[in-house]
């Protein structure tokens, strides 16, 4: 039964207030299956929800939400060493703890007390007191919502880290998790006793101390750490702690003066807790809008008076700004956020001499009004948690501190001009700790590897930036779930690309737009298109040329962008443009549902 405009707050224990267009539950592939052959709901999102214990919806959800009632906790003894467990993905995983340790069944013990169910457990890789669940399990089965088919994924193709899989990334929103086989050890003690508070019990029991006792204990520390979800609504860790290289650490975060603890990692990495980066930057108790750091573990949020959604992501950019600010860490969070919505900041509105144009004194380019200011056309979009940015002009540098830009996740390219590559070698402070994808087109890539040969040799120059080429081709792809469309148009004789996200397209440097690439651009709320003036061009369209295009796509809102001086005074433009059509401008927002 599938109900309609459902209030789906008790399904997540952070507890605050949000409805789903669509929510269903099942027992049974075949129900499943039902429901995602019905073409009414196959149109919609869809979010695939477990215990709903690391989710924060931003606002409600304008989709189908699914949750798996697959039940089942199986036991099948392979040989003396090796028991496997199946348990189906709507389990309580606290059930299937209690399961394995009733029968002497070691692995998961130290993982008790995690709200949640078996589902979500592989998604995000669930951890505690030096164990993961990638650590035990064998094999995923999962429903593939694509071909409607079932897959078995084993332990090393869920590719399982820090709190992450497969399923988080090219596997996201593709696969429903059905039933989950754990591979675990006949033992009535406990495995793994190392971790910190762990290490102590077997000399104060006087023995090694029994699966029981290890639960125990654990439950003893985590409910004088966590909230109970049940009093006081809380996603668990908000944050992940920050894995970074040793050198890093040593150079860039001890340079600030603090004594910052980390662990030790394989491969010369350490792992930093954010609770204690979080509390040494006097944040614990610091609330905002009802949401609060919990005081006795400061990685965590709680919903202490009726938080919405918008409240916890204001205090979680406050924490990420404070903590950034003391200590040099960006803290990336842990719990999802689902926010459909796509946060588009226009970082430059001009065309490739930006306006004003050196050495000219026309009237534009000595207009004192601040919207008459271009710099290099850019763009920063926020969804779903993630930023990306659309092209690395050469102002990139300027774009990124006036608009306070701390973190970026991806870069999408949309051609090799100077003017929207330019600053790619500014984007190193957001390569420090990672490899930053790049999406380009094949013959875009090519040229950026030739370009920028330095970033991509096997014995760099220390610090030059890092990144990862992913060629886009003309079908839709995912970034960490999210659907990105290019949309091939041409810049006089160069193909290039736009992109869409969601119900927002930017189109820059079109000269023309094939016919198919129509298709593409059906149902876009607010598109951003190129128009350079209203006299003609070889390679960009003129106002005339981008408004045809706009008639033709009839989105509710379209903003013009690289924009030269020709175009005239921002002011006395807008005045002609029809009512749906804006000039865009350097530092304006928006957001598209
Ligand atoms: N710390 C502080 N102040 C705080 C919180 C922590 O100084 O407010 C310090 C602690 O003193 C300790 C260190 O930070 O030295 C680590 O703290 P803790 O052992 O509590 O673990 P954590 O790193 O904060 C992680 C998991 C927890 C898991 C615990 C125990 C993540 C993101 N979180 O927290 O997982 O229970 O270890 O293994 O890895 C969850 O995912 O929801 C969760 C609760």
């Amino acid at each position: 039964m599938i109900k309609s405009d459902y209030d789906i707050t008790s399904l997540t224990t952070l507890g605050v207030p949000v409805k789903a267009k669509y929510f269903a539950e099942y027992s049974s592939v075949k129900e499943l299956e039902a429901i995602m052959r019905t073409p009414k709901y196959q149109q919609n999102e869809v979010l695939h929800i477990g215990g709903g214990s690391n989710l924060l919806f931003i606002h409600d959800f304008d989709g189908l939400i699914l949750h798996s009632k697959v039940k089942g906790l199986t036991e099948y003894r392979k040989n003396e060493s090796t028991v496997y467990v199946i348990a189906g993905a709507g389990e309580a995983w606290q059930d299937l703890i209690d399961f394995c340790v009733e029968r002497n069944l070691a692995g998961l013990e130290n993982l008790t007390g995690i709200p949640g169910e078996v589902g979500a457990s592989v998604i995000q890789n669930v951890g505690a007191y030096g164990v993961e669940a990638g650590d035990v399990i064998f094999k995923a089965e999962c429903y593939d919502r694509l071909t409607h088919k079932i897959v078995n994924f084993t332990n090393e193709e869920c590719r399982f880290a820090y709190r992450d899989s497969f399923f988080k990334h090219e596997g996201k929103g593709r696969y429903y998790v059905l039933r989950v086989c754990f591979r675990l050890t006949p033992s009535a003690t406990g495995e793994n006793l190392d971790y910190g508070p762990l290490k102590s019990l077997a000399e104060r029991l006087g023995h090694t101390p029994s699966l029981k006792e290890v639960v125990a204990e654990i439950n003893e520390i985590r409910n004088s750490k966590l909230p109970d979800p049940k009093v006081l609504g809380s996603a668990g860790s908000f944050f992940k702690n920050p894995i970074v290289r040793r050198r890093y650490y040593e150079a860039e975060i001890l340079k600030h003066g603090y004594d910052v603890p980390s662990y030790d990692l394989p491969d010369e990495k350490v792992k930093i807790p954010a609770g204690w980066l979080i509390e040494h930057a006097g944040l614990k108790g610091c609330s905002i809008g009802g949401a609060a750091v919990y005081k006795k573990q400061c990685l965590i949020i709680v919903n202490r008076n009726n938080a919405t959604g918008i409240s916890v992501s204001a205090l979680c950019r406050h924490i990420q700004l404070t903590v950034h600010r003391k200590f040099g860490v960006w803290l990336q969070p842990e719990v999802n956020f689902i926010d459909t919505s796509v946060h588009v900041e226009i970082l430059g509105s001009g065309t490739s001499k930006g306006v004003p144009e050196p050495a000219c004194q026309c009237d534009v380019c000595t207009s004192p009004d601040k919207h008459d200011k271009r710099l290099r056309a850019s763009a920063l979009i926020k969804t779903h948690g993630l930023t990306l940015l659309l092209d690395a002009s050469p102002d990139f540098r300027e774009q990124a501190i006036r608009a306070g830009v701390y973190d970026i996740d991806a870069t999408l390219i949309t051609h090799q001009h100077y003017d929207h590559v330019g600053g790619i070698d500014d984007l190193r402070p957001y390569c420090l700790n990672k490899r930053m994808p790049l999406y380009a087109l094949k013959h875009v890539a090519d040229d950026l590897r030739r370009r920028l040969d330095y970033c991509f040799r096997e014995h760099k120059y220390p610090g030059v930036p890092g990144f990862e080429i992913h060629e886009v081709g003309n079908e839709p792809f995912y970034f960490s779930g999210v659907k990105i469309v290019p949309i091939n148009v041409m810049h006089a004789q160069l193909p290039i690309i736009g992109y869409r996200i969601g119900n927002f397209a930017y189109i820059t440097d079109a000269k023309t737009i094939p016919e198919e690439e129509f298709e593409k651009l059906e149902g876009v709320k607010v598109l951003v298109i190129n128009a350079l003036r209203y006299t003609p061009h070889f390679s960009h369209l003129t106002v005339e040329e981008a408004l045809a295009v706009i008639e033709k796509i009839k989105p509710e809102q379209a903003y013009l962008t690289h924009i030269c001086h020709d175009m005239g005074k921002h002011q006395d433009v807008s005045g002609k443009l029809p009512s749906n059509v804006k000039l865009a401008y350097d530092g304006l927002k928006f957001t598209v549902d």
